[in-house]
């Protein structure tokens, strides 16, 4: 009987991604909850405004890059056309440069943005269609992180493009784990397209993610905001404070929210009272940077071997092309 009721009495809300990672990460210490929980409606939107800053040159870097070297990028395909396969695209605002590369070459091509938001993928495909005639867009609402599903590409070459420096957010083994995945879904000689970004000053990286007009910081509390909406949570963002500090022995930005003082949140959809202590942090997220030697022994664990570079006149940012073994 008494098994039965605490099983009966279980909050729902544990049995849910959202409630489960809370639950796992607020109970943990040190506290952390995992960088996904950024990206809810008003947290995709803030990510977006964070690529327009100034001080956050990944995005326009990365674009600089592609816009360059699009054409030489689908040469190295050879003489076989692609198939575009793209990994967490989101609205694919950078996408356009390869894909008109890719029509320009072949004459048309078959393009499958992945991700876990339709209305993302929805725009993906309005703006493509109308933007760039040839490319027929066949798009697939999953999450990559957990497989890509077979992805037919008859006579054709895949590309897989994985870009934006979205496998720095993962720690190295996981990222290894998702390029595995990946692979199992290749054959021999597809080709992977990875954006990613390279360990620099420290200046720069600190301002990238501390900017004066304080997007970043928003987009950090809004995993508190969210909380406070899903889950019924007692978060007051203003008692917190965005914290994003360079760990040059990890090669990592890393970013967490510091309690200002010694208080109590609750949880009522997790039957949960979190205490914090003054100066307490949770760790919500790491940005890996790279070399050309640590991007290239991660995707070789996976299978991969890198077989082209392409970089700003900075070198702050990379992409590499990778070909399946
Ligand atoms: C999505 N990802 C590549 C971003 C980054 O730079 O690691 C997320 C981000 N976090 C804070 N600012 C941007």
């Amino acid at each position: 009987m008494h098994i039965l009721s605490s099983v009966l009495t279980l909050p729902e809300a544990l049995s849910t991604p959202v409630g489960a990672e809370v639950y796992r990460g607020l109970t943990s210490t040190p506290k952390s909850l995992a960088p996904w929980l950024f990206y809810d409606d008003a947290g995709s939107r803030l990510f977006e405004e964070i690529t327009r800053l100034p001080e956050y040159y990944l995005t326009r870097t990365e674009r600089g890059i592609l816009a360059r070297y699009a054409d030489e990028i689908l040469e190295c395909a050879g003489y076989r056309p692609v198939t575009i396969i793209e990994l967490g695209a989101g609205t694919a605002a950078k996408t356009g440069l390869l894909l008109r590369a890719a029509v320009d070459r072949q004459g048309a091509v078959d393009y499958m943005p992945i991700d876990v938001s339709r209305s993302a993928l929805a725009a993906a495909k309005e703006h493509i269609e109308a933007d760039i005639p040839g490319v027929r867009v066949a798009a697939r609402i999953a999450d990559y992180t957990k497989g890509i599903g077979e992805i037919p590409a008859p006579g054709t070459r895949r590309m897989v493009l994985y870009i934006g420096s979205s496998i720095g957010n993962f720690e190295p083994e996981d990222a290894i784990k998702v390029l595995c995945e990946v692979r199992q879904r290749l054959a021999p000689g597809d080709l992977l397209l990875l954006g990613v970004d390279h360990v620099k000053d420290r200046r720069t990286l600190l301002r990238a993610y501390n900017d004066a007009a304080g997007v970043t910081e928003a987009f950090n509390k809004n995993m508190l905001v969210r909380m406070n909406r899903e889950l019924g949570a007692s978060f007051n963002p203003r008692l917190f404070r965005h914290r994003a500090i360079w760990n040059a022995d990890y090669s990592r930005m890393e970013i967490y929210l510091k309690s200002l003082i010694t208080q109590r949140v609750n949880i009522p959809a997790l039957d949960l009272e979190v205490q914090f202590a003054e100066g307490e942090s949770i760790h919500t997220e790491n940005s890996y940077k790279f070399t050309a030697e640590s991007i290239s022994s991660i995707v070789e664990c996976a299978g991969f071997s890198i077989t082209q570079s392409w970089t700003d006149e900075c070198e702050w940012f990379g992409v590499y092309l990778a070909v399946r073994k």
